[in-house]
C-alpha cells in the first residue's frame, strides 16, 4: 500500500484527486498548523512513497537520503525548488514536481499591486485613516511617486517577469529593461524592452522588480552595492525569493533614504523579519501571498496530486524538475 505524507494541510481539491485515483494509499497530513522541524518532518514522513511539500520544507540531502529508497516522488506546493536538494533528487531517483504557469498570473497581480502601493503610499495612508489623522486635503498631503511612463527594470527573464513586464507596458506605458543570462527575443518585439546589464538597470530604473529563481548565483543579488546603483527615487520590488536581497542592507537603505521604497512579499528568513524592517514606514510588507488565491491554490493542489499519481502509477509526471 503506498503511503502519502502531506507537510501541510491542502484543499479539498488536492485530496479529493488522491483519493478518487489511489483509493488504496494511506494519506497522511501532518496534524498541526505550523510547519514541522526538520527533525519532525524526517519521523513523519519516514515510510512515505510520495511527499507533498511547501517552500517552507526544507526538503534536503540528508532528509532526502532517510527516506530513500522507499519515496519515489516530492511534489512541491510552489513553483521555486530552492529549499530542495535536485542533485541528490536526482541521485537517488528521486522525482521532484513543482507546479509553474498557474501561479503566474496571481503572483505577477502581487509585484504590480507592491508597485503601485509603494508609490502611491497606500498603506502608509491606510494607517493614518485608521490613527484618525486625517486633517483634509492639502496640495502637500502624502506626496507619492507616479507610475504612469516610469522605467521599470525586471530582474529574471521568465514567465513572472514577462506577466509583470506587459502589464506595466500595456497598463501603464513604462519603458522597460530586462536583466537575464540570456537575450530574449520576445520580449524586445512585443514589449520593446531593453536587456541590460544588472548595473545599469539599477541605474536607470525607477522600479526594480525581482523574478529570478534563488541559486548560488542570485543570493545576495541585490546587496549594498547594488542599492548604491539605485536612484535615491526608484523602489525595489521581491515577490521571488527573499535572500535574493541581502535584507539587513535593504533595512539600511530605507533607514537612510538611500532609495525610496520596497514592496516585500518574501523574506531573507522567513517568517522573521531583518531588525528595524517593521519598524520603516518606506516600506509595504506582504506575508508571501504570491500566489494565494482560491482557485490558484486549488489547482497548485491538483497539480501536486497529479504528479503523486502519475509516479505511483509508473507514469511520467507533467512537471518534472529532477
Ligand atoms: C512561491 O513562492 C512559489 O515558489 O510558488
Ligand atoms: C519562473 O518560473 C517564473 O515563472 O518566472
Amino acid at each position: 500500500m503506498a503511503s502519502i505524507f502531506i507537510t501541510r494541510a491542502v484543499p479539498d481539491a488536492a485530496f479529493e484527486l488522491l483519493r478518487r485515483e489511489l483509493p488504496d494509499a494511506k494519506i497522511s497530513i501532518n496534524p498541526h498548523d505550523r510547519n514541522l522541524s526538520h527533525g519532525e518532518l524526517a519521523e513523519a514522513a519516514a515510510g512515505a512513497d510520495a511527499l507533498i511539500c511547501t517552500l517552507a520544507d526544507p526538503v534536503d540531502d540528508a532528509l532526502l537520503r532517510a527516506l530513500a529508497p522507499r519515496l519515489q516522488v516530492v511534489a512541491t506546493y510552489a513553483v521555486g525548488v530552492n529549499n530542495i536538494a535536485l542533485p541528490t533528487a536526482r541521485e537517488l531517483g528521486i522525482a521532484v514536481c513543482n507546479t509553474p504557469d498557474v501561479l503566474t498570473d496571481a503572483t505577477a497581480e502581487i509585484a504590480v499591486g507592491l508597485i503601485l502601493a509603494c508609490a502611491r503610499r497606500m498603506v502608509e495612508g491606510d494607517k493614518l485613516m485608521r490613527q484618525g489623522e486625517f486633517g483634509g486635503w492639502a496640495p502637500m498631503f502624502m506626496r507619492g511617486h507616479g507610475v504612469c511612463g516610469k522605467t521599470v527594470g525586471i530582474v529574471g527573464a521568465g514567465r513572472i517577469g514577462k506577466r509583470v513586464a506587459r502589464t506595466m507596458r500595456m497598463g501603464f506605458a513604462c519603458p522597460l529593461l530586462y536583466h537575464a543570462r540570456t537575450a530574449h527575443a520576445d520580449w524586445e518585439d512585443e514589449l520593446q524592452a531593453e536587456r541590460t546589464g544588472l548595473d545599469e538597470l539599477l541605474a536607470r530604473s525607477d522600479f526594480v522588480s525581482l523574478h529570478c529563481p534563488l541559486t548560488p548565483h542570485t543570493k545576495h543579488l541585490i546587496d549594498s552595492a547594488a542599492l548604491a546603483r539605485m536612484k535615491q527615487t526608484a523602489f525595489l520590488i521581491n515577490t521571488a525569493r527573499g535572500p535574493v536581497v541581502d535584507e539587513s542592507a535593504l533595512v539600511a537603505a530605507l533607514r537612510d533614504r538611500r532609495i525610496a521604497g520596497a514592496g516585500l512579499d518574501v523574506y531573507e528568513n522567513e517568517p522573521a523579519l531583518a531588525p528595524g524592517l517593521a519598524d520603516l514606514d518606506n516600506v509595504v510588507l506582504l506575508p508571501h501571498i504570491g500566489s494565494a488565491t482560491h482557485e490558484v491554490r486549488d489547482e497548485m493542489g491538483r497539480m501536486c496530486a497529479r504528479a503523486v499519481i502519475a509516479v505511483l502509477t509508473g507514469q511520467e509526471p507533467a512537471h518534472r524538475v529532477a
